[in-house]
Parts: structure tokens; sequence; C-alpha cells
């Protein structure tokens, strides 16, 4: 089995960004033929100063590795250390009809949001399509919104191989973990870099992430007054770090009353603060030695071209080209 999942370096990463996709990615590779890259090839359609983009590929680079992506069980690389990707995205396109791009809400999503209506925003989709289909992948974990893209890559897979040849392309799965699909922010909304509502894994200090946290939106109940844990976002965050037994303890403490909202900011505070201590440590190692977080990225463009060849000499000569 093959698993496989990418994520754009655009800054820094929130508890969104952990749950959603890298701690699964991280479980994940145990099970399989783990490949995992930094989709900065897509970060060009938000990122365009190159001295950002390249310390943003190094941060996240840093920040997986930080987080438990094993270089010995996990391939691990840049996208755009292996073009074949972006050969392999013109092939796609046409197959790819006007109107399932049309339908893509992360479009609309990021033009309403101020960003150009690039023809790269627009391709997006198909650019995401050929990184997993370039790999034969079977198994993609991802938040949840990125369901409709996992939706579009089997689409254009199925076009595919509708046209040159059943079973050329593999047709692969969403992995969405029903529990952490979507992680709340501080306002309550889905947590996202661009809402301003994020909580970042890597807070610069324990005084930010306190004060991050004590951001999050609460109503005005009394102390003394019973609340109501359903949908709380410092309930549905707690529940991220702590066992279900800890869990029901909150939530009964928010039914009895008595107790204010600030001290179970605290609480859920030093969760996440304890939680990320030992990723912040070795963060901290691996920051000091970039030479060493190069030779994986390096090494990991090595390997998975060799697939990414195996697979682009197959489409080619499936569509009436020659290998290369
Ligand atoms: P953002 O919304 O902050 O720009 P991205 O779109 O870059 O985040 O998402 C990167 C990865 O993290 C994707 O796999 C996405 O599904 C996941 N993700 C982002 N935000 C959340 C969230 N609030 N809950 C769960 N997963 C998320
Ligand atoms: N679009 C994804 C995001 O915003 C990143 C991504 C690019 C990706 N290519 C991918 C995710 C392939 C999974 C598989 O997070």
């Amino acid at each position: 089995m093959r698993i496989l999942s990418g994520i754009q370096p655009s800054g820094r990463l929130h508890i969104g960004n952990y749950f959603g996709m890298m701690e699964p990615s991280i479980q994940l590779q145990n099970e399989g033929d783990a490949f995992y890259f930094i989709a900065d090839y897509h970060a060009l359609t938000s990122t365009h100063d190159p001295a950002v983009l390249r310390e943003n590929v190094r941060n996240l680079a840093i920040d997986f590795l930080a987080c438990g992506l094993d270089p010995e069980k996990a391939v691990f690389w840049r996208q755009s250390d292996v073009p074949e990707v972006t050969e392999l995205t013109w092939l796609l396109s046409c197959v790819t009809p006007m109107g399932l791009l049309e339908r893509c809400v992360s479009y609309k999503d990021k033009t309403s949001q101020g960003f150009s209506p690039s023809h790269g925003l627009f391709a997006y989709p198909v650019l995401q399509a050929a990184d997993i289909l370039i790999f034969d992948s079977n198994v993609v974990p991802v938040g949840r919104d990125q369901k409709q893209h996992l939706e579009v890559t089997r689409d254009i897979a199925q076009k595919f191989n509708d046209r040159y040849g059943e079973g050329l392309l593999v047709i692969p799965d969403a992995r969405i973990r029903e529990e952490t699909a979507t992680v709340p922010g501080l306002d309550g909304r889905k947590m996202s870099k661009s809402y301003d509502n994020a909580i970042d894994i890597f807070e610069p200090t324990e005084k930010a992430l306190r004060k991050k946290i004590m951001r999050l939106v609460t109503d005005s109940t009394p102390v003394e007054e019973p609340k109501d844990p359903t949908n709380n976002p410092i309930v549905l965050l707690y529940r991220l770090f702590a066992s279900s037994d800890e869990v029901a303890e909150m939530e009964a403490s928010f039914r009895a009353g008595g107790v204010g909202y600030g001290a179970y900011k605290e609480q859920l505070f030093q969760r996440i603060r304890d939680y990320y201590a030992p990723m912040r440590e070795r963060r901290e190692q691996l920051a000091a030695d970039i030479a060493y977080v190069e030779d994986i990225l390096e090494e990991g463009a090595k390997k998975s071209r060799v697939k990414a060849r195996e697979v682009i000499n197959r489409v080619r000569e499936a569509v009436g080209m020659r290998a290369m």
C-alpha cells in the first residue's frame, strides 16, 4: 500500500495542520510505503518572494521531521525536485473538463480572500492530482477541506483511464480521520492561517502560546453558573490532547459550574505546551543541523523520482509519445 500526502510551505504550522494531516501521516508511516512531500510548486500560487519560499520550505521540513516523520520509514522530498509531476499535470489537463475545476470551492475561497485569480490557482487541483497519481498512491491522509480535491483526483484518473486504458492510473482513496477532520480555531470557525484564528504548534514562546489560548472565544456565562460543554472550543481542543476520562471530567466540571473559562484555558494551555515540548526540543536540534535536513530531502527526491519516472513513462507511451 502506498500512502502519500503533501503540505504547502505557507508559513507556520498550526494545530489543525498537525491533527488533520501530519499526525495521521506520521502514524501511517508504519503501515505501508509512505511518501510525503513539501508542495512548493503549489505554494507559488500564493508566495511570490523567493527568499520567503526558501525559508518556508526549510521550516516545514524541520517541523515535519521534529513532529516525527521518520526518514528511515518515509520518503520525504521537495515537490520541485521531481519535475516529472509538472509534465503529468499537462497530460492530465488535457482530459480535465473545465467544469470540474470551476466547481472547486478552494479556488472561489482563495480569490474571495484576495488571491490573484491566476491560471496556476485555477489549475491547482490538477497539479495535486498529478502529485498523487504519479506515485500510484492508494491512500492519501488529509483534513476534510481536501476532500473535494481528492474527488477531483479520482475523477481525472478515471477519465484518463477511460480514454487510454483501464488500470493505467491507480485510483486513490482519501483517508480523513473523523475525530480530527476539522479542528476549530480560536473563534470556533475552522482553524486556518487565513482566519487569524490559529494556534501554531511552535509558537515562539510559552508566553505567546498562553496569550493565544486566552484569546479563545467563549460566552459570558459567569464563573459560578453551569456551562454547556457541547461544541465549546476549549473542550473540542482539549479532546485532542487528553484521554476520554479527562475530557469527561472537564465536561462534568463545566456542567457543575463554579469554575471560570480562564481556568479551563489554563488547563488547555498546559496540555498543549507539554504535548509539543519534546517536538520543540527536537526542532531546535534539527534547526542547528540544516545540512542533515537537506540531505534527507535530496535523498528523498532521488528515491521518489525513480517511481515518478516509471509512471510518467507508462503514461507517455499510453498517450502516443515515447518513453524517455
Ligand atoms: P490553512 O487552512 O491554514 O491554509 P492548509 O490549507 O495549508 O491550511 O492545510 C494543510 C493541511 O492541513 C491539509 O491537509 C488540511 O486538510 C489540513 N488542515 C488545515 N486546517 C485544518 C483544520 N482546521 N482541521 C483539520 N485539518 C486541517
Ligand atoms: N492542497 C494540499 C493543501 O493545501 C496540499 C497538497 C498538494 C496535497 N498536493 C497534495 C495533499 C497531494 C495531498 C496530496 O493542504
